[in-house]
C-alpha cells in the first residue's frame, strides 16, 4: 500500500532556501529580543507596540498568507506536486502524496487569524496618533508618516485577504436575496479589486512594518533623519 502522507519533516527538502530561510528568520526575531526598542522620542515601534506583542497571532497570519504560501510552497517545501517546477530544475520523481498534513492543516487556520489581524489594526492607527503629541505639544514629523504609511499598507493587506473576501461576498448565491444585498454586493466588488492586488500588498507591507523598525531604530541612533514638518 502506498504512503499517503508524508511527514511534516519529510516535507521539507533540506536545500540552500530553506537554511537561509531559517537563518534569516533567526536573525531577525534575535535582534528584535537583543535589541529591543519601545519607544523612541514619543513614537511607539510598531514592532513592540500591544499589536505584535501578541505574537503569534499576527505572526501566524501572515506566515498562513497565500501570498507567502506561493513562495515557500515552491521554493523551500517544493511541496506539493505541482509546485515544483522542471524548469528550475527541480523533478517530479517524488509521488503525490497528498495535502492533509500538519502543515496544511495549520494553514487552514488563516481563516481564523484573520480575525486576530483585524483585530489588531487599530492599534497601528494609535501608534500614529501617539507620534502627533510629543512632550505635550501637537507636532508632525516624517516619523509620524512612516507610522501612518505602515497602518494604511497593513490594513490593506489584511482587508484585501482572501478569507476576508469570502467573509463578504461569499457563500451566497444571489446578492439580492441575501441579507444586505445590494450594499454588500458593492463592497465584495471593491474589495474583489483590492484582493487582485493582495500580493502586492503582502510584500508591500512587511516592507513598511520592517521599515518602520529601522526608521525608528536610526532615530534612536542620533542620525538626522526625523525630519519636523510643522
Ligand atoms: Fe494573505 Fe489572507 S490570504 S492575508
Amino acid at each position: 500500500m502506498s504512503k499517503k502522507y508524508l511527514l511534516p519533516y519529510e516535507l521539507i527538502e533540506i536545500n540552500w532556501r530553506f537554511w537561509s530561510f531559517l537563518v534569516v528568520l533567526a536573525a531577525g526575531f534575535g535582534a528584535l529580543i537583543m535589541f529591543p526598542l519601545l519607544q523612541v522620542n514619543g513614537y511607539i515601534d510598531p514592532f513592540y507596540s500591544p499589536t505584535v506583542l501578541i505574537v503569534p497571532l499576527p505572526g501566524a497570519f501572515r506566515l498562513t498568507c497565500y501570498a507567502y504560501r506561493k513562495d515557500y510552497h515552491r521554493h523551500i517545501f517544493r511541496h506539493p506536486l505541482g509546485c515544483r517546477n522542471p524548469d528550475r530544475g527541480e523533478t517530479h520523481e517524488q509521488p503525490y502524496t497528498g495535502e492533509r498534513n500538519a502543515v496544511f492543516q495549520l494553514e487552514n487556520f488563516h481563516r481564523y487569524f484573520l480575525y486576530a489581524g483585524i483585530a489588531i489594526l487599530p492599534f497601528f492607527f494609535y501608534d500614529f496618533y501617539h507620534s502627533l503629541v510629543y512632550s505635550g505639544v501637537f507636532i508632525l514629523r516624517l516619523g509620524s508618516l512612516v507610522l501612518l504609511a505602515n497602518a494604511l499598507m497593513l490594513t490593506a493587506w489584511t482587508l484585501s485577504c482572501h478569507a476576508f473576501r469570502h467573509i463578504v461576498g461569499g457563500n451566497i448565491d444571489c446578492y439580492s436575496c441575501a441579507y444586505g444585498g445590494g450594499a454588500r454586493r458593492s463592497v465584495w466588488s471593491i474589495q474583489s479589486w483590492w484582493n487582485s492586488h493582495h500580493e502586492q500588498l503582502a510584500w508591500i507591507s512587511l516592507f513598511t512594518i520592517i521599515f518602520a523598525d529601522l526608521y525608528l531604530r536610526a532615530v534612536q541612533a542620533g542620525l538626522p533623519v526625523d525630519l519636523k514638518i510643522f
